[in-house]
């Protein structure tokens, strides 16, 4: 105990914390940045040494740091009732399902708390396959179709749907009955690189898939409206009506993840709106509390959810229980958010200074840059080696954003993704973002180029 007081907080992480995706072999030469404190779009280290937030924590601090509302509602909430479970029910809980659906379309209704957006995505796996016995009787659809270069989560069902071979090798087998199809990606796509825009063959490809699997066997397909971790795709124009027609025609439910799309992220509240479809299952988290506290949700249509209600069998509840899922500090704490967010309609500042900073970002003319995408502010820098569009091995990446970072701006990038295709940039900066923000943004980046 007396030698643990004489360590720095440094020195604990190195001998006891295991963090996420990182290799601890030669940590101590090049230790993660040990940040202290936050407000607005910045952090400051402990050093005092003050960075821009351009990735908002995890693509998650959509309202900015240093919101007081958000503490003090956290704070009367933990004094009031700090704890209880959704086996029963609580105020907190109550409203923020109500606020959370009347941002919604009116048929998604029904909301399920979890604790992270790998617990929605598997809340939303398991009530499709059962939802789908239900409605099918005598058929056994199972199957879920996702899309490669996807992320969807951590946990077992999650990384099964996430089609990112390098996230998953290590773990495989995963969970039975995942398929994958392209995602689209005009930049690099098989089917249609050479058009001028892109022809949907990818959105058809579902329906191949459906038919050749037999509909019969399929329960559902999920998507990230814009594949966000994987490197910044974007749903083309047509793309998302041509799959939400697809699964109508063969009765497969529609979820969209909106784990990083959700809350103004692409410069509307919910990435679906781009496109005008609506899906049956939809997944939230990270900036559904800012990422103040955990929180994350599945939320659901009547129609699937009615499909649960039974008088006479017992087995037609959604049997599945979370001891912190829905906590009423992360509830309250949601609300505040919630609150600002639609008192400032920054999914409006979100598209405003978004396009201005794509378009910088598209003004540099980096022979390293090969495409500048995006929604909102959801970007990602496709880098290249050269003109012929082959990516930028990833350790130069990793230079060019240690670069960026030295210039006072913290990026992220699509590490452990799919072999080869580990080159994309990204920013997902707070959504109070202003265009003075912006232009930081792409000085660093210039700097770090030049
Ligand atoms: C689209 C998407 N779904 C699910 C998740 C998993 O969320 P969490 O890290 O909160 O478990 C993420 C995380 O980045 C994500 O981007």
């Amino acid at each position: 105990m007396a030698n643990t007081l004489a360590l720095t907080n440094r020195d604990l992480d190195l001998r006891h914390v295991w963090h996420g995706n990182v290799q601890h072999q030669g940590l101590d030469q090049h230790p993660p940045l040990e940040v202290d404190r936050a407000d607005d779009v910045w952090v400051w280290d402990v050093e005092g040494r003050r960075y821009l937030d351009a990735m908002a924590g995890l693509w998650c601090v959509n309202v900015g740091y240093g919101r007081r509302e958000i503490v003090d509602a956290v704070s009367a909430q933990m004094m009031r009732l700090p704890y209880y479970p959704l086996t029963q029910s609580h105020g907190p809980a109550a409203q923020l399902a109500a606020s959370l659906t009347s941002l919604l379309p009116h048929e998604l209704s029904r909301v399920f708390f979890v604790n992270s957006g790998s617990e929605a995505v598997e809340t939303a796996l398991k009530i499709a396959r059962q939802y789908a016995r239900r409605a099918h009787p005598g058929q056994n659809r199972y199957k879920i179709i996702a899309r490669h270069r996807a992320y969807h989560g951590f946990t077992m069902g999650a990384l099964s749907a996430t089609g990112q071979v390098l996230r998953k090798q290590a773990f495989e087998p995963l969970v039975p009955g995942f398929l994958h199809v392209a995602p689209p990606d005009h930049y690099r796509c098989d089917f249609c690189s050479r058009e001028s825009c892109c022809t949907l063959v990818c959105a058809d490809e579902f329906d191949r898939v459906i038919r050749m699997e037999g509909p019969e066997s399929v329960a559902a397909v999920i998507l990230e409206p814009v594949i966000g971790g994987g490197g910044v795709l974007p749903a083309p124009d047509g793309y998302l009506e041509r799959v939400r027609e697809i699964c109508n025609q063969y009765g497969v439910l529609l979820i969209f993840d909106e784990v990083i799309t959700g809350f103004g992220r692409t410069g509307k509240l919910f990435g679906f709106e781009h496109a005008g479809v609506r899906p049956d299952i939809l997944t939230v988290a990270k900036g559904l509390t800012s990422g103040y506290l955990p929180l994350a949700a599945t939320v659901t249509t009547d129609q699937v959810f009615e499909t649960f209600n039974s008088d006479t069998d017992e087995t037609a509840r959604f049997a599945q229980v979370s001891t912190f899922g829905g906590h009423p500090c992360s509830c309250a704490a949601g609300l505040a958010n919630l609150g600002i967010l639609t008192r400032e309609r920054l999914w409006e500042n979100s598209a405003r200074v978004g396009a201005y900073l794509i378009d910088r970002l598209r003004g540099l003319q980096a022979k390293s840059i090969g495409e500048v995408r995006g929604l909102g502010l959801l970007v990602g820098l496709e880098m290249t080696a050269d003109v012929s569009r082959t990516p930028m091995p990833e350790a130069q990446v990793v230079r060019i954003q240690k670069a960026v970072r030295e210039a006072g701006v913290l990026i992220g990038r699509n590490n452990d993704t799919v072999p080869g295709l580990c080159n994309v940039l990204t920013l997902a900066p707070p959504l109070t973002l202003a265009s003075e923000g912006a232009d930081t943004i792409v000085a660093a980046i210039e700097k770090a180029l030049a």
